[in-house]
């Protein structure tokens, strides 16, 4: 079984790699190898390595910087997939596409489900969903795989921001200078899911051959806040952080209230391997909580 997991110096790729290199032969690829707004770079990699399956990671992330450029998120996240998945058409080779829980608006009230209609409000959702949209016209035989808030040992999220935060803090401190508190968002909702969770969930997802949209985030909800709180505790870090509203923090896109997801596809199929956020979060911050510093 050849595997191809395009974004794989990403957060999640790196995942990806490291946990499917054990079993499968994989061919990692970033910007630099398959540029995949390029259809001619897709179609040379596709036909030199010819892939049974695709995980396909690579994205425009940059949540508040699609904002004020709409184009290059547009072309990656949408365009990008489509030749993506035209080449996995042409090859007969099954597509993962890893999408948001930024495809909803956050003012559902309750955890989102697969069958809820989706509504982005900033122009990374759009772009995601769009991506969406471009697979399923594509393909018949394709997996969306929702996830959100991912963290992991490579690349920029929130969890090694905020230690890295809170060591500075503790530095400041130590050396007698005033310390300002960290300031983390207290008003939006979701599921902090570990990278290496969702390299686990997909594998599941492969072999039992799930089709369609579905989602797979850590079970159980919290706020950037108190999620933040859970770290430093976690880590026994004296950390002095208040809470604050999305307007107060003043980023650039807009972001949905509570974007919590529900796995009810892999309930049902009794396939729902994505465990509770803390228990995640602590053997995450277990194996590299000190190397996060
Ligand atoms: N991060 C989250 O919280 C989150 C939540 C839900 C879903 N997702 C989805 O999960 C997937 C992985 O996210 P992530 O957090 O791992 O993202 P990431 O760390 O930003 O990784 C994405 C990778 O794609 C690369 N890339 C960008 N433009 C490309 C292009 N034109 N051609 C080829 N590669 C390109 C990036 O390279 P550069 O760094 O050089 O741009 C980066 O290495 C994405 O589809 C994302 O939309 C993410």
């Amino acid at each position: 079984m050849k595997i191809l997991i395009t974004g794989s110096r990403g957060q999640l790729g790196s995942d990806l790699v490291k946990y499917f290199t054990t079993d499968f032969e994989v061919l990692g690829v970033d910007i630099k190898e398959m540029d995949v707004t390029d259809p001619a770079e897709v179609s040379e990699t596709f036909d030199s390595f010819r892939p049974d399956i695709v995980l396909h990671a690579a994205a425009y992330t940059d949540v508040d910087g699609a904002e004020a450029d709409t184009e290059p998120v547009m072309k990656v996240n949408a365009e990008g997939t489509a030749h993506i998945a035209q080449s996995c058409k042409e090859h007969g080779a099954r597509m993962v596409y890893y999408s948001t829980d930024y495809v909803f608006d956050g003012r559902k009230g309750a955890p989102y489900m697969e069958s809820d209609v989706p509504f982005p409000i900033n122009e990374y959702g759009r772009s995601k969903l769009e991506g969406e949209k471009r697979v399923a016209e594509i393909l018949d035989n394709f997996t969306v795989l929702r996830t959100a808030w991912l963290y992991g040992a490579y690349g920029k999220n929130f969890v090694r921001a905020v230690i890295r935060r809170g060591w500075q803090q503790i530095r400041a401190k130590h050396d007698g200078q005033i310390v300002t508190s960290v300031k983390v968002v207290n008003d939006q909702a979701g599921n902090p899911t570990w990278t290496m969770e969702v390299a686990r969930q997909t594998r599941v997802v492969i072999e039992n051959n799930l089709r369609g949209i579905i989602h797979a985030t850590a079970e159980g909800e919290t706020t950037w806040y108190d999620f933040a709180k859970e770290i430093f505790e976690y880590l026994k870090m004296p950390v002095y952080i208040s809470p604050c509203s999305s307007e107060e923090y003043g980023s650039a896109a807009v972001r949905p209230a509570n974007s919590s997801l529900e796995n009810v596809v892999l309930k049902k199929a009794g396939l729902n391997v994505m465990r509770d956020y803390k228990a995640a979060l602590f053997e995450f911050l277990s194996q590299t909580g000190e190397l996060t510093e």
